[in-house]
C-alpha cells in the first residue's frame, strides 16, 4: 500500500497538476515533483521561486501574472490566475493557479498554497465549440438574409427587363441611369449568392467552384475593416475552379484578410495595401495571395503563429485560432498555406489549391440546344408562386413571347386544376410555398398526371433545406435561382414546351 504522500505525487501525475507551498512571511518556495514537470523541468532540478516560474511565463503575461501572485501571498482571494507559459521547445501551454492563504490568530499570512492546473487541452475544445457556433450562426442568418432578399431582388430585375424596351429611344441620360441600375442589380445579386453559398455550412457539400466568387464574398464581409486601414488592390488572373464547400473556403480568406487588416497599425494608415491576386501556376493550381504593407511577423515567433492559440493580440482579443484554421482547412483539401514576411514591410500569405479536374459546376447545366422549332408558337404556361408581385412580372415578361398563361398563387389549386384534366405545356412553379410546396406538388402530379410533372421548372428563392437540394439534384426537370437570368429560362422554357 502507498504511503499518502506517494499516493498524492500519483494522482498530481495523473491529473496533471501540480502544488506550490511558500512559507511567509520569509518566501521559501517547495513544489511538488509534478509542478517542475508542467513548468518542463526536472523535479528538483532548478530552486522553486518566483523568478523561476517567471521565467516560463509568456512574455505578455509576465507583469500581471508576478503583481497577482504578489497580492495573493497578501490578501486571501479565491479568484484563480490565468496565464500561458512557454515550454522550452516554444510550446505554449495554459495554466491556472488557485491559492489558499493560511493566517495566524492575528490574521498576518503564514503560508499559502497553490494548486496548478494545466487547462490548455479544455481550453482548446472549449474556443473550438464557441467557434464552430458562431461560424454555424452566421451561415444560418447568411442564409437567411439572401432567402429574403431574393424575392423582391427577383421581380426588380425581371421589372428592369420590361422597362428597358419601352423606354425605346430614351434620352441618354436615362438609358445611362437604367444601365446603373441593372449594375446594381447585379453587384446585389452576387452579394446574395454569396450569402447563400456561405450559408453552406454542411462540409460535405464540397462542389467544384469559382474561387474568385468567394474571395469576392470574403472581401464584402471584410470591406469594414480593411477600409479605414488600406486601399485595397485586385489583381485577379484565371485560375482553376478548385472542389471545396464555399463557406468553408470564405473562412480562409476571411481570416487572411483580416488578419493582413490587422497587421496595419491603426494610428498610421497612410499609404497601406492590401493586394489580393490570384492566378494559376505551372502545375495548374490556384494561386491566392493576400499581401500587407503592415507591420510583418517577428523571426522568432514565424515558427509559431499556425499553432492553435498563438497570438501576440492581448489576452481576450484574439482566439489564436485564425491561422491554425486556415491551415487545417487548406490541407484538407489538398492544398498548401505559407507565407513570407519581412518584418517593418510586411507579409505575404499564399493559399495554392489543387484544381478541380472535369470541373462541372454545380447548379450550373450545360446550355440548352437551340430550340426545334419556331419560339413564338404560342404555349400554354402555368406559373404557380406565392410572390404575387413576381409572378405578374413572370407574366408580362413571358407574354411577351405570345403565351397563354395563368397564374395560380397555390399549389393546391394547380393541382386541382391537373385533377381536373386541365393540360400545360409548362409549369413554372415556386419550390418553396406555404401549404403546399413545389415538391409536394410534383409529387402528387407524377400520381395524378405524370405527364404534367416532367412539365415543371422550379424556380427557388436560395436557402434550401437540405430536403430540397436532395431533391433538386435527383429530379431531371430544370430548375432555376431566382433571381434568374430570364434568357436562359425561355430557353427552358420552349425547351420543355416543345418536348
Ligand atoms: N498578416 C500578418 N501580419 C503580421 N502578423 C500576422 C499576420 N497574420 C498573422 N499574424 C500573427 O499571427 C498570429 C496568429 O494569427 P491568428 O489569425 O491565428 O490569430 P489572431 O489573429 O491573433 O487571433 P484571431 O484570429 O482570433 O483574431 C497573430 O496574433 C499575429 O501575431
Ligand atoms: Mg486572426
Amino acid at each position: 500500500m502507498s504511503s499518502p504522500s506517494e499516493l498524492l505525487s500519483e494522482v498530481q501525475r495523473l491529473l496533471h497538476f501540480g502544488i506550490a507551498e511558500i512559507e511567509l512571511p520569509a518566501y521559501v518556495v517547495t513544489w511538488s515533483d509534478e509542478l517542475f514537470r508542467i513548468y518542463g523541468w526536472e523535479p528538483g532540478s532548478v530552486t522553486p521561486s518566483r523568478e523561476t516560474l517567471l521565467q516560463r511565463v509568456h512574455p505578455a503575461d509576465v507583469d500581471r501574472v508576478d503583481r497577482e501572485l504578489a497580492r495573493a501571498t497578501r490578501i486571501p482571494t479565491t479568484q484563480p490566475i490565468e496565464f500561458r507559459i512557454v515550454l522550452p521547445g516554444g510550446q505554449l501551454r495554459t495554466l491556472e493557479v488557485r491559492s489558499r492563504l493560511v493566517c495566524d490568530a492575528a490574521g498576518a499570512p503564514v503560508r499559502m498554497i497553490g494548486t496548478t492546473h494545466d487547462i490548455t487541452d479544455h481550453k482548446e475544445t472549449a474556443a473550438r465549440l464557441v467557434f464552430a457556433d458562431r461560424m454555424a450562426s452566421v451561415g444560418t442568418l447568411a442564409g437567411g438574409v439572401a432567402h429574403e432578399i431574393n424575392n423582391p431582388l427577383a421581380f426588380i430585375s425581371a421589372h428592369l427587363e420590361l422597362i428597358a424596351p419601352e423606354l425605346g429611344a430614351s434620352p441618354v441620360e436615362i438609358a445611362a441611369m437604367l444601365s446603373e441600375t441593372r449594375a446594381g442589380v447585379d453587384r446585389i445579386k452576387n452579394i446574395v449568392r454569396g450569402l447563400q453559398a456561405f450559408s453552406s455550412t454542411d462540409e460535405d457539400q464540397r462542389s467544384p467552384l469559382d474561387v474568385q466568387r468567394v474571395l469576392e464574398l470574403a472581401l464584402v464581409m471584410t470591406d469594414n475593416q480593411i477600409r479605414h486601414r488600406a486601399r485595397l488592390v485586385r489583381a485577379f488572373a484565371p485560375m482553376p475552379d478548385v472542389v471545396a464547400n464555399p463557406a468553408t473556403l470564405a473562412q480562409v480568406f476571411l481570416n487572411l484578410l483580416v488578419n493582413a487588416a490587422e497587421a496595419i497599425p491603426e494610428e498610421e494608415t497612410q499609404g497601406h495595401t492590401i493586394t489580393v491576386s490570384t492566378r494559376s501556376d505551372d502545375a495548374g493550381w490556384a494561386i491566392i495571395e493576400i499581401r500587407d504593407t503592415g507591420r510583418g511577423i517577428a523571426r522568432d515567433i514565424q515558427n509559431q503563429i499556425f499553432d492553435p492559440f498563438f497570438t501576440t493580440k492581448p489576452v481576450g482579443k484574439g482566439t489564436g485560432l485564425g491561422l491554425s484554421m486556415c491551415h487545417g482547412i487548406v490541407r484538407s483539401l489538398g492544398g498548401e498555406v505559407g507565407f513570407t514576411t519581412s518584418p517593418g514591410a510586411g507579409t505575404v500569405f499564399r493559399v495554392a489549391l489543387p484544381p478541380a479536374i472535369a470541373a462541372v459546376r454545380a447548379n450550373e447545366r450545360p446550355p440548352a440546344p437551340p430550340p426545334a422549332i419556331a419560339k413564338d408558337v404560342p404555349k400554354r404556361l402555368l406559373i404557380v408562386e406565392d410572390e404575387v408581385v413576381f409572378a405578374n412580372a413572370l407574366r408580362r415578361l413571358l407574354q411577351r413571347d405570345k403565351h397563354a398563361i395563368t397564374i395560380v398563387h397555390e399549389g393546391k389549386e394547380a393541382l386541382a386544376r391537373a385533377e381536373a384534366g386541365e393540360r400545360f405545356d409548362v409549369i413554372v412553379c415556386d419550390l418553396m410555398m406555404p401549404a403546399m410546396s413545389g415538391m409536394e406538388l410534383h409529387a402528387k402530379l407524377s400520381v395524378v398526371a405524370p405527364d404534367q410533372a416532367a412539365r415543371v421548372i422550379f424556380l427557388t428563392g436560395g436557402a434550401f433545406s437540405p430536403m430540397a437540394k436532395q431533391f433538386l439534384d435527383r429530379m431531371p426537370n430544370a430548375w432555376f435561382e431566382k433571381p434568374c437570368d430570364l434568357d436562359q429560362l425561355r430557353a427552358a422554357i420552349r425547351r420543355v414546351s416543345t418536348s
